[in-house]
């Protein structure tokens, strides 16, 4: 069964760096700049705690690692549940996405050769490379709690000797010092619900930039979006909010998530308002993997208010493709909603002027 979840639930795929300088769009502006000031201050009193409660874990930990790291203690799972989201769990178990990646590390490793594959998580597609017949693999993972997970798993799988996990994110990968020459294939499965949310443009750009072989294969080699304009108060109210028994609360609109965030979309009441479209593609083997912005004259096929753009995404993975669209009902990937800032009416038959734009991180929608 699926529940109705919102970004803030711990089994959705969404993880978001802090903001970056092309990513400032956010839900509503605060009401002057006095309330601008405090409620940034307030936010990095929030990050001191955050960052004060960590140190203070951290120094008991250091002081007796076995009483707070044993099998089973507190501390570990608390750490794991601030840093290891909950997806890793239903995404492990998304038989369809797991076929379709190791069929196309089988349909596309040449033997022997040497294979990256950025985002390790358990070492799932590394020891599927070995398997498919890779000579090596260097697994990279930011998270180094996950990264250890990965080693042991290699480890009892007897793939050591072939398999190097690196606890650090790609990006800071250098050839000559972390892996002696670049890879033949990059693998890779660092995809939210609205497809770039994990960082999968800028981590592809440093690898083909610095880390793949100039003429090294590319899994997944392409992906597009595709969205559907979607009439659902409901689903608008998940990420804004305005009067609460009788009180304004909208100023909590400055802390809603700007641009996409998940929704398993057959759970909400809905009303499409136009047939399914294409956004863009983004050809991850050689295309310009940079922010970017289109317009797209979309013919609305029904009267109604549009409060948002229901998006998917399809990857190329060879023979096979994998697809979070709202038929995909055993994905372990929700759809992702990208809100309008306010609604917007359509009549049918009209074309609506959308230009979507996207950043590192997210994607956003407006009218033209
Ligand atoms: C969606 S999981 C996939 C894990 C594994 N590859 C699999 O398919 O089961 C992606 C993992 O990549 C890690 N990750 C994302 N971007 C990364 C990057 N640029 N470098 C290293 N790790 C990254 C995340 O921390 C997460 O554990």
């Amino acid at each position: 069964m699926f529940l109705q979840e919102s970004e803030t639930s711990t089994t959705t795929r969404v993880r978001r760096p802090l903001t970056t300088p092309d990513d400032t769009e956010s839900g509503s502006a605060p009401t002057s700049p006095d309330s601008a000031y405090r409620l940034a201050v307030a936010s990095l009193q929030t990050l001191a705690q955050d960052i004060k409660d960590l140190a203070e874990r951290a120094q008991a930990t250091l002081r007796d690692p076995a009483a707070h790291l044993g099998a089973g203690s507190g501390a570990l799972s608390d750490i794991a549940l601030a840093s290891v989201p909950r997806w890793h769990f239903a995404m492990l178990n998304d038989t369809e996405r797991n076929s379709a990646l190791v069929s196309a590390l089988e349909g596309n490793v040449p033997p022997g050769a040497h294979v990256l594959d950025i985002g390790s998580g358990t070492g799932l597609l590394a020891m599927a490379a070995v398997r498919a017949g890779a000579g090596r693999v260097t697994t990279c993972e930011l998270n180094p709690l996950l990264a250890e997970v990965a080693r042991q798993i290699i480890d009892a799988h007897g793939m050591s000797d072939t398999i190097t996990v690196i606890g650090k994110p790609s990006t800071e990968l250098e050839v000559g010092k972390d892996i002696d020459a670049r890879a033949d294939v990059l693998v890779s499965e660092i995809v939210d619900c609205g497809l770039i949310g994990e960082g999968l443009l800028p981590s592809i750009r440093h690898a083909r930039e610095h880390l793949l072989a100039p003429d090294g294969i590319m899994l997944p080699a392409a992906a597009r979006l595709y969205g559907q304009l979607v009439q659902s108060e409901s689903m608008a109210r998940l990420n804004r909010v305005d009067m609460a028994s009788g009180f304004d609360v909208s100023l909590m609109n400055t802390l809603a998530t700007p641009g996409h965030f998940p929704v398993r979309l057959n759970t909400w009441p809905h009303q499409m308002l136009s047939g399914a479209f294409p956004l863009v593609e983004f050809d991850l083997a050689k295309g310009i993997l940079g922010p970017g912005a289109r317009t797209l004259p979309v013919a609305a096929d029904t009267d109604g208010l549009a409060h948002a753009l229901v998006v998917w995404f399809e990857l190329d993975l060879g023979a096979t493709t994998l697809c979070n669209g709202p038929d995909s009902k055993d994905s372990h990937w929700m759809q992702a909603l990208v809100p309008f800032e306010l609604p917007v009416p359509v009549t049918a038959g009209e074309k609506v002027p959308l230009r979507l734009g996207w950043s590192d991180y997210r994607l956003n929608v407006t009218v033209a």
